[in-house]
């Protein structure tokens, strides 16, 4: 058999379920809504784990809160969603590994201790998180942010007030 025929032949060929292999599997999303009650131990489902890719972060509601969460690999973490410069919604900042800049000024915070990296005497508050069935859930608060406000902007602009 010569080259053209065998490539004819194979272009002819078609493929049989059991040639292709294994259907793929299509996750099913899950739409469960969230639990509406705290849990046992005071946690409150924020998301389903699948809402937040890693990388991302969203601005929840506990309660009359707003706490950013974010998503790092597999783990989550939750912040006082209020940047401690002008109180920009840090659940809308850009995710870079374990940090998050400001969508307003460029402040770079460390959401897995609330560090802020920019003026490291302007930390944000954080909270417990655990994964359980499926969910994101956001307990206690486990540090107090900062509560002075204003400072120099990080893309070089001035506010009234600076951090000493
Ligand atoms: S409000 Fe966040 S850096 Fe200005």
């Amino acid at each position: 058999m010569g080259i053209r025929s065998f490539i004819k032949r194979k272009v002819n060929q078609r493929l049989t379920p059991s040639d292709a292999g294994p259907a793929p599997q299509s996750k099913v999303a899950d739409t469960r809504s969230l639990p509406r009650a705290p849990d046992s131990q005071g946690f409150s489902a924020v998301l389903r784990v699948d809402d937040l890719v890693d990388g991302q972060g969203r601005t929840v509601a506990v309660g009359s809160a707003a706490i950013a969460v974010f998503r790092s690999g597999e783990a989550f973490f939750a912040v006082d969603d209020a940047c401690t410069h002008e109180d920009a919604p840090l659940g809308e900042g850009k995710v870079h590994g374990t940090t998050v800049t400001c969508p307003y000024h460029d402040w770079v915070f460390d959401f897995r201790d609330g560090r802020c990296i920019t003026y490291p005497d302007r930390y944000v508050g954080c909270f417990t998180t655990k994964v359980h069935d499926g969910f994101v859930w956001v307990g206690a608060r486990t540090s107090e942010g900062s509560t002075e406000r204003g400072g120099d902007h990080a893309d070089g602009l001035n506010t009234s007030k600076r951090p000493s």
